[in-house]
Protein backbone atom coordinates (compact mmCIF):
# COMPACT_ATOMS: atom_id res chain seq x y z
CA UNK A 1 0.00 0.00 0.00
CA UNK A 2 1.46 3.35 -0.76
CA UNK A 3 -0.23 6.64 0.51
CA UNK A 4 -0.46 9.22 2.94
CA UNK A 5 -2.61 10.65 6.00
CA UNK A 6 -2.62 13.90 6.95
CA UNK A 7 -3.29 14.33 10.96
CA UNK A 8 -5.83 16.53 11.81
CA UNK A 9 -3.13 19.37 11.92
CA UNK A 10 -2.69 18.24 8.23
CA UNK A 11 1.11 16.73 9.72
CA UNK A 12 2.10 13.78 7.26
CA UNK A 13 1.45 10.54 8.94
CA UNK A 14 2.76 6.89 7.69
CA UNK A 15 4.35 7.34 4.63
CA UNK A 16 4.52 4.18 2.67
CA UNK A 17 7.38 3.61 0.15
CA UNK A 18 6.78 2.35 -3.53
CA UNK A 19 8.08 -0.53 -4.56
CA UNK A 20 11.99 -0.60 -4.97
CA UNK A 21 14.09 -2.77 -6.00
CA UNK A 22 13.67 -6.49 -6.19
CA UNK A 23 11.12 -6.10 -3.49
CA UNK A 24 7.42 -6.45 -4.29
CA UNK A 25 5.07 -3.69 -2.66
CA UNK A 26 4.02 -6.21 -0.32
CA UNK A 27 7.00 -6.41 1.37
CA UNK A 28 8.06 -3.04 1.23
CA UNK A 29 4.79 -1.72 2.66
CA UNK A 30 5.24 -4.31 5.27
CA UNK A 31 8.91 -2.64 6.34
CA UNK A 32 8.72 -1.34 10.14
CA UNK A 33 9.06 2.33 10.36
CA UNK A 34 12.26 2.22 12.42
CA UNK A 35 12.33 6.20 12.92
CA UNK A 36 9.85 8.72 13.45
CA UNK A 37 9.45 12.24 13.84
CA UNK A 38 6.21 13.76 15.36
CA UNK A 39 6.16 17.10 15.35
CA UNK A 40 9.29 17.93 16.21
CA UNK A 41 10.61 21.27 17.08
CA UNK A 42 13.87 22.44 18.19
CA UNK A 43 14.35 25.96 18.90
CA UNK A 44 17.34 28.37 20.08
CA UNK A 45 16.82 31.20 22.75
CA UNK A 46 18.81 34.15 21.42
CA UNK A 47 19.33 37.57 22.08
CA UNK A 48 17.90 38.24 18.32
CA UNK A 49 14.52 35.84 19.30
CA UNK A 50 13.57 32.69 19.22
CA UNK A 51 15.37 30.85 16.15
CA UNK A 52 12.79 28.48 14.79
CA UNK A 53 15.25 25.90 13.17
CA UNK A 54 12.81 23.07 13.39
CA UNK A 55 9.41 23.61 13.47
CA UNK A 56 7.03 20.77 13.71
CA UNK A 57 8.17 18.30 11.33
CA UNK A 58 6.98 14.78 10.45
CA UNK A 59 8.99 12.33 8.61
CA UNK A 60 9.56 8.42 9.14
CA UNK A 61 12.01 5.82 7.61
CA UNK A 62 11.61 2.09 7.74
CA UNK A 63 14.01 -0.82 7.84
CA UNK A 64 16.33 -0.85 5.05
CA UNK A 65 15.24 1.93 3.11
CA UNK A 66 16.91 5.32 1.96
CA UNK A 67 15.19 8.44 2.60
CA UNK A 68 16.64 12.25 1.83
CA UNK A 69 15.61 15.12 3.66
CA UNK A 70 16.41 18.02 1.12
CA UNK A 71 17.19 21.95 1.65
CA UNK A 72 19.52 25.24 1.59
CA UNK A 73 21.59 25.74 3.81
CA UNK A 74 20.13 27.15 7.41
CA UNK A 75 16.88 24.60 6.37
CA UNK A 76 16.87 22.98 9.97
CA UNK A 77 18.64 19.68 8.71
CA UNK A 78 21.35 19.60 10.98
CA UNK A 79 19.32 20.56 13.82
CA UNK A 80 16.94 18.34 12.87
CA UNK A 81 19.58 15.21 13.02
CA UNK A 82 21.23 16.46 16.28
CA UNK A 83 17.77 16.56 17.46
CA UNK A 84 17.59 13.13 16.89
CA UNK A 85 21.12 12.17 18.63
CA UNK A 86 20.32 14.27 21.35
CA UNK A 87 23.17 16.77 20.83
CA UNK A 88 21.50 20.01 19.90
CA UNK A 89 23.40 22.30 22.82
CA UNK A 90 22.29 25.44 24.51
CA UNK A 91 20.68 27.89 23.74
CA UNK A 92 19.20 25.56 21.25
CA UNK A 93 16.50 22.78 23.05
CA UNK A 94 13.62 20.22 21.49
CA UNK A 95 10.54 22.49 22.38
CA UNK A 96 8.32 19.87 21.29
CA UNK A 97 7.23 16.91 19.41
CA UNK A 98 8.52 13.51 19.56
CA UNK A 99 11.33 11.34 18.01
CA UNK A 100 9.89 7.40 18.17
CA UNK A 101 12.32 4.85 18.12
CA UNK A 102 12.25 1.39 19.52
CA UNK A 103 8.96 1.75 21.59
CA UNK A 104 10.42 5.05 23.20
CA UNK A 105 10.46 8.86 22.43
CA UNK A 106 14.09 9.59 22.26
CA UNK A 107 13.00 13.64 23.27
CA UNK A 108 12.74 12.47 26.95
CA UNK A 109 15.44 10.10 27.39
CA UNK A 110 18.76 11.29 29.54
CA UNK A 111 21.74 12.08 28.33
CA UNK A 112 22.73 8.82 29.69
CA UNK A 113 20.27 7.12 27.97
CA UNK A 114 20.68 8.59 24.95
CA UNK A 115 24.62 7.92 24.98
CA UNK A 116 23.55 3.67 24.62
CA UNK A 117 21.58 4.92 22.03
CA UNK A 118 24.51 7.07 19.78
CA UNK A 119 26.59 5.28 17.78
CA UNK A 120 25.14 1.72 18.91
CA UNK A 121 21.55 2.08 17.67
CA UNK A 122 21.62 5.65 15.98
CA UNK A 123 24.90 6.35 14.02
CA UNK A 124 25.83 9.70 12.49
CA UNK A 125 28.05 10.10 9.63
CA UNK A 126 28.95 13.84 9.16
CA UNK A 127 30.11 16.07 6.34
CA UNK A 128 33.38 16.03 6.93
CA UNK A 129 35.47 13.41 8.68
CA UNK A 130 38.58 15.05 9.78
CA UNK A 131 36.20 16.63 12.57
CA UNK A 132 34.50 13.48 13.47
CA UNK A 133 37.68 11.12 13.05
CA UNK A 134 40.35 11.75 15.35
CA UNK A 135 43.64 12.19 14.37
CA UNK A 136 45.92 11.12 16.63
CA UNK A 137 44.08 7.40 16.35
CA UNK A 138 44.49 4.75 14.00
CA UNK A 139 41.32 3.63 12.00
CA UNK A 140 42.01 0.02 13.63
CA UNK A 141 41.29 1.64 16.85
CA UNK A 142 38.26 3.91 16.05
CA UNK A 143 36.45 1.02 14.48
CA UNK A 144 37.26 -1.27 17.35
CA UNK A 145 36.16 1.22 19.92
CA UNK A 146 32.57 1.12 19.78
CA UNK A 147 32.55 -2.57 19.26
CA UNK A 148 34.31 -3.32 22.22
CA UNK A 149 32.54 -0.80 24.06
CA UNK A 150 28.67 -1.83 22.99
CA UNK A 151 29.09 -5.09 21.70
CA UNK A 152 30.95 -6.69 24.20
CA UNK A 153 33.41 -7.69 21.42
CA UNK A 154 37.04 -8.89 22.41
CA UNK A 155 39.65 -6.92 20.74
CA UNK A 156 40.26 -9.95 17.88
CA UNK A 157 36.75 -10.28 17.08
CA UNK A 158 36.46 -6.32 16.69
CA UNK A 159 39.76 -6.29 14.61
CA UNK A 160 38.16 -8.93 12.26
CA UNK A 161 34.93 -7.10 11.48
CA UNK A 162 37.10 -3.51 11.27
CA UNK A 163 38.78 -5.16 8.33
CA UNK A 164 35.59 -7.21 7.05
CA UNK A 165 33.77 -3.90 6.98
CA UNK A 166 36.46 -1.14 5.44
CA UNK A 167 36.84 -4.13 2.50
CA UNK A 168 33.22 -3.95 2.41
CA UNK A 169 33.38 -0.33 1.70
CA UNK A 170 35.35 -0.47 -0.49
CA UNK A 171 39.31 -0.01 0.97
CA UNK A 172 41.60 -1.40 -0.13
CA UNK A 173 44.56 -3.53 1.67
CA UNK A 174 42.26 -2.80 4.63
CA UNK A 175 44.27 -5.50 6.68
CA UNK A 176 47.29 -3.24 6.55
CA UNK A 177 45.82 0.11 5.79
CA UNK A 178 43.93 0.43 9.35
CA UNK A 179 46.90 0.38 11.22
CA UNK A 180 47.30 4.15 9.54
CA UNK A 181 46.16 7.22 10.95
CA UNK A 182 43.10 9.26 9.00
CA UNK A 183 45.44 11.66 7.35
CA UNK A 184 47.26 8.76 5.41
CA UNK A 185 43.71 8.42 3.66
CA UNK A 186 42.20 10.65 1.04
CA UNK A 187 38.71 12.78 1.37
CA UNK A 188 37.14 10.04 -0.22
CA UNK A 189 38.69 7.24 1.60
CA UNK A 190 38.14 9.21 4.92
CA UNK A 191 34.55 9.11 4.37
CA UNK A 192 34.10 5.36 3.61
CA UNK A 193 35.95 4.87 6.90
CA UNK A 194 33.01 7.15 8.73
CA UNK A 195 30.84 5.05 6.92
CA UNK A 196 32.48 1.61 8.44
CA UNK A 197 32.84 2.87 11.24
CA UNK A 198 29.18 4.27 11.17
CA UNK A 199 28.46 0.50 10.66
CA UNK A 200 30.35 -1.25 13.40
CA UNK A 201 27.66 -1.62 15.82
CA UNK A 202 25.03 -2.87 13.30
CA UNK A 203 23.21 0.14 13.89
CA UNK A 204 19.28 0.43 12.99
CA UNK A 205 19.63 4.06 11.61
CA UNK A 206 22.42 5.96 10.01
CA UNK A 207 21.97 9.45 9.68
CA UNK A 208 24.10 10.84 7.16
CA UNK A 209 25.02 14.77 7.27
CA UNK A 210 26.07 16.40 3.81
CA UNK A 211 28.25 12.66 3.50
CA UNK A 212 29.80 13.89 0.19
CA UNK A 213 29.62 17.27 0.15
CA UNK A 214 33.25 17.73 0.39
CA UNK A 215 34.00 15.43 -2.43
CA UNK A 216 34.32 15.50 -5.84
CA UNK A 217 30.59 14.61 -8.26
CA UNK A 218 32.26 11.13 -8.82
CA UNK A 219 33.54 10.28 -5.67
CA UNK A 220 30.21 11.76 -4.26
CA UNK A 221 28.55 9.11 -6.14
CA UNK A 222 30.68 6.32 -5.72
CA UNK A 223 30.65 6.75 -1.69
CA UNK A 224 26.61 7.40 -2.05
CA UNK A 225 26.46 3.85 -3.65
CA UNK A 226 28.69 2.16 -1.02
CA UNK A 227 26.18 3.16 1.74
CA UNK A 228 22.55 2.78 -0.17
CA UNK A 229 24.08 -1.21 -0.96
CA UNK A 230 25.43 -1.18 2.90
CA UNK A 231 21.70 -0.30 3.70
CA UNK A 232 20.04 -3.01 1.75
CA UNK A 233 22.82 -5.49 3.10
CA UNK A 234 22.33 -5.25 6.21
CA UNK A 235 18.73 -3.28 6.55
CA UNK A 236 19.71 -0.29 7.89
CA UNK A 237 17.78 2.49 7.80
CA UNK A 238 19.34 5.53 6.01
CA UNK A 239 18.57 8.97 6.15
CA UNK A 240 20.83 10.99 3.59
CA UNK A 241 20.87 14.80 4.48
CA UNK A 242 21.85 17.07 1.81
CA UNK A 243 21.82 20.32 0.18
CA UNK A 244 21.89 18.92 -3.31
CA UNK A 245 18.59 17.82 -4.66
CA UNK A 246 20.58 16.51 -7.74
CA UNK A 247 22.76 13.93 -5.85
CA UNK A 248 20.43 11.85 -4.18
CA UNK A 249 18.14 11.31 -6.68
CA UNK A 250 19.47 7.59 -7.97
CA UNK A 251 19.99 7.16 -4.10
CA UNK A 252 16.86 7.90 -1.99
CA UNK A 253 13.47 5.93 -2.27
CA UNK A 254 11.54 8.72 -0.87
CA UNK A 255 12.59 12.57 -0.32
CA UNK A 256 11.20 15.03 2.34
CA UNK A 257 11.81 18.95 1.32
CA UNK A 258 12.68 20.95 4.38
CA UNK A 259 12.64 25.06 3.82
CA UNK A 260 12.85 27.52 6.84
CA UNK A 261 12.55 24.35 9.47
CA UNK A 262 9.23 23.13 8.27
CA UNK A 263 8.62 20.27 5.67
CA UNK A 264 7.59 21.69 2.24
CA UNK A 265 6.99 18.57 0.06
CA UNK A 266 7.00 14.66 0.73
CA UNK A 267 6.93 11.95 -2.03
CA UNK A 268 8.71 9.43 -3.45
CA UNK A 269 11.86 10.06 -4.89
CA UNK A 270 10.13 9.39 -8.75
CA UNK A 271 7.30 12.27 -8.30
CA UNK A 272 9.52 14.35 -6.50
CA UNK A 273 12.27 14.88 -9.36
CA UNK A 274 9.62 13.97 -12.28
CA UNK A 275 6.80 16.52 -10.96
CA UNK A 276 7.28 18.20 -7.59
CA UNK A 277 4.87 20.26 -6.23
CA UNK A 278 6.54 22.79 -4.25
CA UNK A 279 8.08 26.06 -5.65
CA UNK A 280 11.07 25.62 -3.87
CA UNK A 281 11.53 21.78 -4.94
CA UNK A 282 10.48 22.97 -8.45
CA UNK A 283 13.42 25.74 -7.71
CA UNK A 284 15.63 22.92 -6.24
CA UNK A 285 15.49 21.10 -8.96
CA UNK A 286 16.26 23.85 -11.51
CA UNK A 287 19.49 24.98 -9.41
CA UNK A 288 21.45 21.66 -9.12
CA UNK A 289 23.51 19.44 -11.49
CA UNK A 290 22.07 16.22 -11.58
CA UNK A 291 23.90 13.10 -11.53
CA UNK A 292 21.44 11.25 -13.11
CA UNK A 293 20.56 12.77 -15.95
CA UNK A 294 23.03 14.88 -18.63
CA UNK A 295 22.27 18.44 -17.91
CA UNK A 296 19.93 20.03 -20.61
CA UNK A 297 19.38 23.49 -19.69
CA UNK A 298 21.57 25.68 -17.68
CA UNK A 299 21.33 26.26 -13.96
CA UNK A 300 18.97 28.29 -12.60
CA UNK A 301 19.54 29.58 -9.22
CA UNK A 302 16.69 30.29 -6.93
CA UNK A 303 16.80 34.15 -5.91
CA UNK A 304 16.79 35.69 -2.65
CA UNK A 305 18.13 33.83 0.15
CA UNK A 306 16.43 32.24 3.82
CA UNK A 307 14.39 33.87 5.58
CA UNK A 308 15.55 34.90 9.37
CA UNK A 309 14.60 32.23 11.89
CA UNK A 310 13.78 34.10 14.38
CA UNK A 311 11.55 36.62 12.04
CA UNK A 312 9.72 34.75 9.99
CA UNK A 313 6.75 36.33 8.08
CA UNK A 314 3.57 36.07 8.07
CA UNK A 315 2.51 33.36 6.06
CA UNK A 316 3.70 31.38 3.36
CA UNK A 317 8.03 31.45 4.35
CA UNK A 318 8.59 31.13 1.00
CA UNK A 319 7.03 33.54 -0.45
CA UNK A 320 9.09 36.47 -0.41
CA UNK A 321 11.17 34.23 -3.28
CA UNK A 322 8.35 32.80 -4.70
CA UNK A 323 7.25 33.04 -8.50
CA UNK A 324 3.56 31.82 -7.98
CA UNK A 325 2.69 33.60 -4.71
CA UNK A 326 -1.10 34.75 -4.88
CA UNK A 327 -2.88 37.06 -2.19
CA UNK A 328 -3.61 34.31 0.66
CA UNK A 329 -0.05 33.13 0.96
CA UNK A 330 0.91 36.43 2.84
CA UNK A 331 -1.77 35.75 5.35
CA UNK A 332 -1.98 32.48 6.21
CA UNK A 333 0.89 29.34 6.34
CA UNK A 334 0.21 26.73 4.08
CA UNK A 335 -0.55 23.18 5.23
CA UNK A 336 0.66 19.93 4.25
CA UNK A 337 -1.99 18.98 1.70
CA UNK A 338 -2.10 15.83 -0.62
CA UNK A 339 -1.09 16.65 -4.07
CA UNK A 340 -0.94 12.47 -5.73
CA UNK A 341 -1.17 9.13 -3.45
CA UNK A 342 2.43 9.37 -2.10
CA UNK A 343 2.52 12.75 -2.42
CA UNK A 344 1.99 15.88 -0.69
CA UNK A 345 3.09 19.87 -0.05
CA UNK A 346 2.43 22.55 1.74
CA UNK A 347 1.43 25.00 -0.97
CA UNK A 348 -1.46 26.80 -1.11
CA UNK A 349 -1.12 26.92 -4.97
CA UNK A 350 0.22 22.98 -5.60
CA UNK A 351 -2.86 22.59 -3.79
CA UNK A 352 -5.70 24.08 -5.33
CA UNK A 353 -7.86 22.68 -8.42
CA UNK A 354 -5.22 23.76 -11.31
CA UNK A 355 -2.25 23.14 -9.18
CA UNK A 356 1.20 24.67 -9.82
CA UNK A 357 1.59 26.74 -13.03
CA UNK A 358 5.00 25.27 -14.60
N1 LIG B 1 23.88 27.37 17.90
C1 LIG B 1 22.90 28.02 17.26
N2 LIG B 1 22.44 29.19 17.73
C2 LIG B 1 21.43 29.86 17.12
N3 LIG B 1 20.84 29.43 15.98
C3 LIG B 1 21.26 28.28 15.47
C4 LIG B 1 22.31 27.51 16.06
N4 LIG B 1 22.53 26.42 15.29
C5 LIG B 1 21.64 26.49 14.28
N5 LIG B 1 20.89 27.61 14.39
C6 LIG B 1 19.82 28.04 13.49
O1 LIG B 1 19.22 26.90 12.94
C7 LIG B 1 19.11 27.07 11.55
C8 LIG B 1 19.20 25.72 10.91
O2 LIG B 1 20.51 25.25 11.05
P1 LIG B 1 20.98 23.87 10.45
O3 LIG B 1 20.07 22.81 10.93
O4 LIG B 1 22.41 23.74 10.79
O5 LIG B 1 20.77 24.09 8.90
P2 LIG B 1 21.16 23.12 7.70
O6 LIG B 1 21.78 21.91 8.28
O7 LIG B 1 19.88 22.85 7.01
O8 LIG B 1 22.10 23.91 6.86
C9 LIG B 1 20.19 28.03 11.14
O9 LIG B 1 19.83 28.79 10.07
C10 LIG B 1 20.33 28.89 12.35
O10 LIG B 1 19.43 29.98 12.23
S1 LIG C 1 2.12 28.98 -0.62
FE1 LIG C 1 2.29 30.64 -2.07
S2 LIG C 1 4.24 31.65 -1.59
FE2 LIG C 1 4.25 29.65 -0.62
S3 LIG C 1 5.24 28.35 -2.09
FE3 LIG C 1 3.05 28.17 -2.49
S4 LIG C 1 2.64 29.72 -4.04
FE4 LIG C 1 4.63 30.19 -3.21
MG1 LIG D 1 23.74 21.19 7.96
Amino acid sequence: MVGITLGEDHSIRAVTQAPSGNSTAAENGQRPVVLELDGLRAHFATPQGIVKAVDGVNWDVREGETVALVGESGSGKSVTALGIMGLISPPGKITGGRILFGGRDLAQLSQEEMRNIRGHQIAMVFQEPMTSLNPVLTVRRQMTEGMEVHLKMRPKEASERAIELLTLVGIPDAKRRMHEYPHHFSGGMRQRVMIAQALSCNPKVILADEPTTALDVTIQAQVLEVMEGLAHRFNTATVIITHNLGVVARYARRVNVMYAGRLVETGNARDIYTNPQHPYTYGLLQSVPRLNEPRKTSLIPIEGSPPDLARLPQGCAFRPRCRFAVERCGQETPLMALVGPAHAAACWVAASPGGLPK
